[in-house]
């Protein structure tokens, strides 16, 4: 039985969950892939997950338009394949209140800045990296935290330094700031697996 049952949500490309499931096929990490969620249905996320024979839903107001069957559904899917960590990677949405009190300290958000810089509602995808380099910061970098209420709070598990480049662009930083996520999510996780990091 591995160490850790991980239920993905996540909008977009997915890149992050593919280094995560990576490290579990290659034994990097003591952790089972359960389900992947997204509220996007062309996401490539799902694309990845069909590609990893990974059990997938796309739930979203769309397919939920009351936002407490949506919480419900989300719920169901993450408690039905025994997730025991839920892993939010570019999740663009909230989590319902059953969700977040299910799982209260074991949902774990990334964020592409060193929060509590650059964090908050509205703070998502190439808007961070444009306030790190209008702010002249010279380190960025990621963030890993336990998710609540509020978008980018949380008590911080983890953080990861990038240096800005005195000629970086709001993508080049993106780019070198996405490699390091996939290194510090997948390090979190086996500290947490190890026993080594503990979320209560
Ligand atoms: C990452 O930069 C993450 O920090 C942010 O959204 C992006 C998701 O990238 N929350 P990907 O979908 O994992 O490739």
């Amino acid at each position: 039985m591995p160490r850790l049952r991980l239920g993905f949500l996540a909008s977009h490309g997915g890149s992050n969950v593919q280094a995560i499931v990576d490290a579990c096929k290659g034994g990097d990490l003591d952790a089972e892939p359960r389900v992947v969620i997204s509220n996007n249905r062309d996401s490539q996320v799902l694309e990845r997950a069909r590609a990893e024979n990974i059990p997938w839903f796309h739930l979203s107001s769309r397919t939920h338009p009351e936002p407490e069957e949506l919480d419900a559904a989300v719920l169901a899917a993450l408690t039905e394949h025994d997730v025991d960590t839920v892993i939010l990677a570019g999740y663009m949405k909230k989590l319902g209140p059953r969700t977040l009190e299910r799982y209260r300290k074991r949902v774990l958000n990334i964020h592409p800045a060193l929060l509590p810089k650059h964090g908050g509602q509205g703070m998502y995808g190439i808007k961070v990296h444009e306030a790190v380099l209008a702010a002249g910061d010279e380190v960025s970098g990621a963030t890993i935290h336990l998710a609540d209420e509020e978008y980018d709070r949380g008590p911080i598990l983890a953080q990861a330094e990038v240096r800005v480049e005195p000629d970086d662009t709001p993508e080049t930083l993106a780019a070198r700031v996405l490699e390091v996520e996939h290194l510090l999510y997948v390090d979190t996780l086996r500290r947490i697996s190890r026993g080594e990091l503990a979320l209560s």
